[in-house]
């Protein structure tokens, strides 16, 4: 078994990626990190304020800058915020030290996820069903691009989910 990687979870906004991540860390005995946290954490502010103040690019940066940390330490599940794809450096940074597994949503389940939820300075539109339609059209093809593993989240808990990324693990021995 290696010992030496960390699992990355990437996929839109409200796909599971931080509940999923908890839960596999847990059961893997992987420390967790949600890369949306540590910038929040960094800036001492949320990331809605910070979008507000300073925009979606200077955002970028800060999220390059926290994934170039994070990758220096291995035995974690990494959370990433749902733009980490946007920026193929990223993903450069994540798949030296990391498998990389996609949490598939459709835009109804992510919707169910966040139609309540105010934090996404995206997604703090109108019209949040279209908005996820048009940019989950837009990034598709980045999300099924770049990972190992892809897992359909709909219809599944969060301990199934996990499940299938541990078998996943398992089977080729990554762990
Ligand atoms: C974003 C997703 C968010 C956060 C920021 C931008 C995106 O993270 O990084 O609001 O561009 O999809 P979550 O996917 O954890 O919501």
């Amino acid at each position: 078994m290696k010992n030496n990687t960390n699992i990355v979870l990437i996929g839109f906004m409200g796909c599971g990626k931080s509940s999923v991540g908890i839960d596999l860390a847990k059961r893997i005995s992987y420390s967790f990190v949600d890369s949306d946290l540590e910038i929040e954490k960094e800036i001492g502010m949320s990331i809605s304020e910070y979008f507000k103040k300073y925009g979606e690019e200077q955002f970028r940066i800060l999220e390059e800058k926290t994934i170039k940390r994070l990758v220096r330490t291995t035995r974690q599940v990494i959370a990433t915020g749902g733009g980490i794809v946007k920026n193929p450096v990223n993903i450069n940074h994540l798949k030296k030290t990391g498998h990389i597994v996609y949490l598939k949503a459709s835009a109804k389940h992510i919707y169910n996820n966040i139609k309540n939820d105010s934090s996404r300075p995206l997604l703090n539109v109108e019209d949040k069903y279209n908005t996820i339609i048009a940019l989950l059209n837009e990034r598709k093809e980045l999300y099924e691009k770049h990972p190992d593993f892809i897992v359909e989240v709909d219809g599944k808990s969060i301990e199934e989910i996990s499940s299938l990324i541990i078998n996943y693990l398992e089977e080729g021995q990554l762990l």
